[in-house]
């Protein structure tokens, strides 16, 4: 039987109040930190079966790749790249019937933080980008780790297309939308989620468990280097 999850809690009632500076600190800086072979040869992997001409779809945070799947199946003319950074649930089987999969995806282990800038430094172009149920990080002192508040973050929005946000804690979502707006001016409308299938294993978790959704969808520009330096 699936265990249940209770909804977030957090010491934060509302967008952190440091959120802004943090944004600005990182937009003024570039993050440094090297990349490592091991990284750059997922990135070169997941791109192998790639024709060069389909667009292409990042599952950011994939986990065990069920949306990969689904998001291979929805958009058969993709190429679609699921990326976590847990060999277990990366390399978890993908098949529970022997169902036929799509040929259209790969899912790879890498770190995002490596990742988003092999992309970015790639040049490549970028459809569609999916952050779902990204761990929050509730605690306040830990808006560091969440993505929009991340040094990385200027890179990741940076790739363009359609992102798309999915989390049971409504705070995250708000945040990650303020974020967008301060270095693209772009807005979107955050919904309450019902699905009516499930996209990933924790929107299912959640969703039975009785937990609200929030689904926050937004078009950006093509690629673009978001950073403000010198
Ligand atoms: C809460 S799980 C959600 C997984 C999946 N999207 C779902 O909804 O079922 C968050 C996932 O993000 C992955 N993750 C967190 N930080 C990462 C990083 N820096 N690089 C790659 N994956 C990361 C974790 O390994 C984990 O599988």
């Amino acid at each position: 039987m699936q265990s249940l999850s209770r909804p977030v809690t957090s010491n934060q009632s509302g967008p952190h109040d440091k959120l802004a500076d943090l944004v600005n600190r990182h937009v003024t800086s570039r993050f440094l930190k090297p990349i490592t072979d091991y990284n750059r040869r997922a990135f070169e992997d997941s791109l192998q079966g790639w024709d060069r001409q389909m667009p292409l779809i990042l599952d950011a945070g994939c986990g065990v790749g069920w949306s990969t799947i689904q998001l291979a199946r929805a958009f058969p003319d993709h190429w679609v790249i699921g990326v976590d950074q847990s060999e277990d649930r990366i390399t978890r089987q993908k098949t529970i019937m022997g169902e036929v999969l799509p040929d259209n995806f790969v899912c790879v282990r890498a770190d995002l933080v490596d990742f988003w800038r092999l992309w970015f430094d790639a040049q490549l172009p970028l459809a569609r980008h999916y952050l779902l149920y990204q761990n929050p990080w509730p605690k306040a002192e830990h808006v560091g780790r969440r993505w929009h508040g991340h040094p990385i973050w200027p890179t990741l929005l940076g790739l363009g297309g359609i992102l798309e946000c999915r989390s049971n804690w409504r705070i995250y979502v708000e945040e990650l939308a303020l974020a967008v707006n301060m270095l693209t001016g772009r807005q979107a409308a955050i919904e309450s989620w019902q699905p009516t299938q499930f996209l990933t294993p924790f929107e299912r978790k959640y969703h039975l468990s009785g937990q609200m959704l929030w689904r926050y969808v937004v078009t950006l520009e093509g690629r673009q280097d978001l950073h403000r330096i010198g």
